[in-house]
């Protein structure tokens, strides 16, 4: 399944993926890092649409690093009132001055865990959008696609090794950024929680979910 798995998602994403303000503009190569980073910040705990007028804000207030780690603390906060989870905004401040004192945002995941406000997910979403680094970008959108994809019985949270395994499979080396966004957008779209579009989803002839049944009862969760 490996190669054709990501080569049909990618080539759905070329026809249908989001055009979102911190995604590369048609025609350059790469994001800027400080966009990818505000935004995976932004979106630990917050929808898409809700995000979109604080990136703006802050890209138009401070339009790079350097600039919002030269701003004074509380500006950055009242600037994100209403995003909540505050954590997020000292945490941002703290990384801007770090990667700013450094010189660049560091591009592997790795280094990128290092910097406050950045976990797992948001390190490995970073290094697979801003540098093409090979990464295991896993949110629980992500989970639920590679859930249903390989018919992952196991409940979650036990199931997440499994499910990290199979995505790893499928993971090319090629396209990382657009490959991991690809998942979200899949996720987002046609493999919803509560509802699969299987007929107009481009690993329809592949899925196992699918293939079983009924793949909205996909991720199973262990009872509380
Ligand atoms: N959710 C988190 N990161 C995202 C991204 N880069 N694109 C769309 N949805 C996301």
């Amino acid at each position: 399944m490996c190669d054709r798995a990501a080569d049909l998602l990618l080539d759905w994403y070329d026809r249908h993926a989001r055009d979102l303000p911190w995604r590369a503009r048609p025609g350059a190569p790469l994001p800027d890092p400080y966009h990818v980073w505000l935004s995976e910040v932004m979106l630990q705990q917050t929808t898409v649409a809700a995000v979109i007028p604080y990136f703006e804000k802050f890209t138009t207030r401070w339009p790079d690093v350097a600039a919002l780690a030269a701003a004074p603390e509380d500006e950055v906060m009242a600037a994100w009132a209403g995003l909540g989870y505050y954590s997020r905004a000292r945490n941002l401040v703290k990384a801007a001055r770090e990667v700013s004192r450094a010189g660049g945002f560091p591009t592997t995941e790795a280094e990128l865990l290092k910097l406050p406000g950045l976990g797992d997910y948001t390190a490995a979403a970073v290094a697979a959008i801003a540098f093409e680094r090979r990464a295991l970008v896993v949110d629980a959108n992500v989970e639920r696609v590679i859930a249903r994809l390989f018919a992952i019985e196991e409940p979650l949270p036990g199931g997440k090794k499994a499910i990290r395994a199979a995505l790893d499979t499928i993971t090319p080396e090629r396209r990382a950024g657009d490959f991991a966004q690809a998942m979200m957008d899949l996720g987002s779209s046609l493999c919803r929680a509560r509802e699969a579009q299987c007929l107009l989803c481009p690993w329809q002839a592949i899925c196992a979910g699918r293939e079983a049944g009924d793949p909205t009862r996909l991720p199973v969760k262990a009872p509380k």
